[in-house]
């Protein structure tokens, strides 16, 4: 059976050496928590950190820590000192972090930083490549690793590759301020399925791929040389039952007792000491509360847990004397002897504890400035399951968990006002509305759990998998290339029809840049040098640019999909007559798309009309394609004429023209020993369909078709036809 293997920078435990003796600790945070408490059928193998630095172990230290991570299923990948301070508390935790969670005050770019994070992805590589089997299923966490999808597909070209992010993916407009933006996003696009905990970080992420790699993608499907790749959110759950059922546990009763029952309503706020959190805003808020409205005196108080984290960072350690000075003021303000208004842990507490503290509480305050999900909210709301006394949630608009969360009392976390008077709001609901709240949350919470987000990913990503599958059920195999190349030899006439872009030269961004190279050239050269080969170049370029670019070769050329044709040397024909009346009445409808959509332009040839949009604002471009598209196709049928989507262009033209007509003019010259037929595009499917059963159709790169076969890339193709000429 297949096995789950789980990458993620920190192992579910952290180790630290006490008296000779290792100790292990669990982990706090969102991916630790989430992913450990999952219930999986499946062998699980987890890599990652172990939390203590290499240069602290030695060998034998590594061997024993290593056989006895095994023994609980992990395996480690050690670091060293400078490691943790470079690649973790550097390029991690100092520029992605920040960044993508919208600080970018507090972003360092550092070039010896990054070095270290491609080392670290690098190394963690290494490591999984040694214990990795064919059939195992491979699922990369978290930004600390998000060069790693693309090292692994490397060394591992058919594995199947997820990777989750757990944290927010930022607009375009903060991604690009980095310099090694195209590499983080190649790196991620090594997997085969990408899953954020929301829909605007999946849209942050397309358009990103899209502005800065120039991929466009389908219904968040993104197609790169032969590969499929999925983009999706899989809002991430907690394990329901775990909290829901938390009261029943003797050890948490025993906590829960604990507490004085004094009549202080508490007010409830725990999170990793992280700038993102709003922790400083959150107790400016409830300074004020106390200061505006003294009648909560001595009636709230406010727990306050606050986990140590990455306290190498200058800004976590900074945080803390801040947190520490305001809550030093706040209880020397407001306290009495019988009261405390703010009761402070700096420490991470274990379930028991936290899980007393969600039972306890009457109100959950949550506020971060920006949050990938906050698995916190989701688990005080399922606490709260069939309690008598019902606590409810103050949440932020800016955590993930808002989009499930909405009958939290959902606020601004920047807004101090809105949160004084949400907490207001909080203290005062009657039970019942508290109940019919937590009710609906529950209901959601409690269907799409820990596990279910991870079946659910673990199954689309089977899911993709499988559509690679039946998509590449067609490849060019070495067999059948010299079955192919033993025909070529033997035949004395050889019909060759070639597309050009995508085809013979890969897709540009820019049409110019598709000028064919001294490669492309000589190989086409040495085709048409033999006489035995009648070789066809059959485009959608005008026959202007086929002449400069293709001109001086003996080749037949066919311009804008079949209105021209060109044979060898001969003048240029044009193949339709056609008076073009119907581009009078489509043109000003184009006219009208580009004045609104600036930076597109349009392409007259002689039959046929393009609105071009490559260089437009990608979002307005796709909405004005939609109405385009809409009024045209209003017109088409009565003009006979076609309107086809290609990459980044609306072309109209009449029906009769398409390559499928083009080529019956060589088609019908005479039964053909030998045809071969290259396409890359939906304009080519009329040619793979208009070829007899005997010829050797192939598509260049992924996508339904109705060729026999596949090449990869315009790259295989071109060794391949240097094949065919050596022969
Ligand atoms: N947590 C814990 N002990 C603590 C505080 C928090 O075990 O003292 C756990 C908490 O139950 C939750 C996780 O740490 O499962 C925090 O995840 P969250 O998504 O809220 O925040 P993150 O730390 O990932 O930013
Ligand atoms: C967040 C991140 C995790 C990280 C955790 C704790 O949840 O998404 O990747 O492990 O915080 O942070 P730490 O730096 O201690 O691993």
């Amino acid at each position: 059976m297949s096995r789950l293997i789980i990458i993620s920078n920190r192992l579910p435990f952290s180790i630290s050496k006490q008296k000779g003796e290792f100790v292990y600790t669990e982990s706090v945070g969102g991916v630790a928590t989430g992913i450990s408490s999952l219930v999986e059928p499946k062998e699980r193998l987890w890599f990652g950190w172990p939390g203590i630095p290499d240069d602290r172990l030695k060998s034998e230290d590594q061997l024993q820590l290593t056989s006895e991570l095994n023994t609980r299923g992990c395996h480690p990948v050690f670091l060293s000192n400078k490691h943790i301070r470079d690649f973790y508390s550097g390029f991690s935790n100092r520029t992605i972090w920040p960044l993508f969670h919208y600080f970018s005050e507090f972003t360092v770019f550092d070039e010896n930083h990054w070095k270290s994070y491609q080392t670290v992805n690098q190394l963690f590589c290494d490591e999984v490549v040694k214990q990795a089997a064919e059939d195992d299923i491979i699922w990369v966490h978290d930004y600390q690793l998000m060069l790693l999808p693309q090292m692994l597909r490397q060394r591992l070209p058919r594995a199947e590759i997820g990777f989750f992010l757990h944290i927010p993916f930022p607009s375009f407009e903060l991604l690009r301020n980095l310099p090694w933006r195209d590499e983080i996003l190649n790196g991620i696009l090594g997997a085969d399925l990408i899953g954020f905990h929301e829909y605007d970080y999946v849209r942050h992420f397309l358009s990103s791929v899209y502005r800065i790699c120039g991929i466009e993608h389908q219904l968040s499907k993104l197609v790169i040389e032969n590969r499929h790749i999925q983009v999706d959110a899989f809002p991430m759950g907690i394990n329901y039952e775990k909290y829901a059922n938390s009261r029943e546990d003797p050890v948490i009763q025993k906590e829960i007792e604990q507490f004085k029952d004094n009549g202080t309503k508490i007010i409830l706020s725990v999170d990793r000491l992280d700038y993102t959190k709003g922790i400083l805003r959150r107790l400016e808020a409830y300074d004020w509360l106390l200061t505006n409205y003294p009648g909560y005196r001595e009636k709230v108080s406010l727990v306050m847990v606050a986990v140590p984290s990455r306290t190498k960072v200058e800004q976590y350690a900074l945080l803390r004397e801040d947190i520490e000075k305001i809550v030093g003021r706040i209880n020397g303000a407001y306290g009495t002897i019988d009261w405390t208004p703010v009761s402070y842990m700096y420490r991470s507490l274990p379930f028991e504890k936290i899980s007393a503290l969600y039972n306890k509480a009457d109100v959950a305050l949550i506020t971060p400035l920006r949050d990938g999900m906050n698995l916190v909210a989701k688990e005080f709301v399922a606490t709260q399951n069939q309690k008598a006394e019902q606590g409810i949630l103050v949440l932020s608009e800016m955590a993930g968990a808002a989009c499930e969360l909405s009958e939290a009392i959902v606020i601004n976390p920047y807004d101090k006002g809105a949160i004084v008077n949400a907490i207001k709001e909080a203290l005062e609901m009657p039970q019942e509305e508290r109940l019919r709240r937590n009710l609906l949350m529950q209901s959601r919470i409690s269907r799409y759990t820990v596990s279910r987000w991870a079946n659910d990913f673990i199954h689309s990503l089977e899911g993709v998998k499988r559509t690679q599958d039946d998509l590449a059920t067609k490849p060019f195999t070495e067999l059948f290339q010299q079955e192919v190349i033993k025909s070529y030899t033997n035949s004395d006439e050889r019909l060759i029809l070639l597309d050009y872009d995508g085809t013979l030269v890969s897709f540009a961004k820019l049409p110019e840049q598709a000028k064919p190279d001294n490669e492309i050239l000589t190989l086409l050269e040495s085709l048409c040098s033999n006489s035995k080969n009648d070789v066809v170049i059959i485009s959608g370029r005008d026959k202007e640019n086929l002449s400069e670019w293709l001109g001086h070769l003996p080749l037949n050329l066919v311009a804008e999909h079949g209105a021209f044709y060109r044979l060898k040397n001969e003048p240029w024909k044009t193949a339709v007559q056609s008076d073009g009346e119907w581009k009078d009445m489509i043109r000003p409808i184009l006219e009208l798309s580009v004045d609104r959509t600036p930076g597109s332009f349009i392409e007259e040839k002689r039959y046929a009309l393009v609105w071009h949009f490559r260089r437009s604002e990608p979002d307005l471009a796709k909405l004005r394609t939609q109405e385009l598209k809409d009024t045209l196709l209003m017109m088409a049928a009565n003009l006979n004429i076609g309107v086809f989507e290609g990459n980044k262009i609306i072309e109209v033209k009449p029906i009769s023209i398409n390559k499928g007509q083009a080529v019956q003019l060589w088609l019908d010259k005479k039964d053909w020993p030998f045809i071969f037929c290259f396409g890359d595009d939906y304009t080519d499917e009329d040619m793979f369909s208009a070829l007899p059963e005997s010829a050797i159709s192939c598509k260049i790169g992924a996508g339904p078709s109705k060729a026999k076969f596949r090449f990869g890339s315009p790259n295989e193709l071109r060794d391949f036809l240097g094949e065919l000429i050596s022969r």
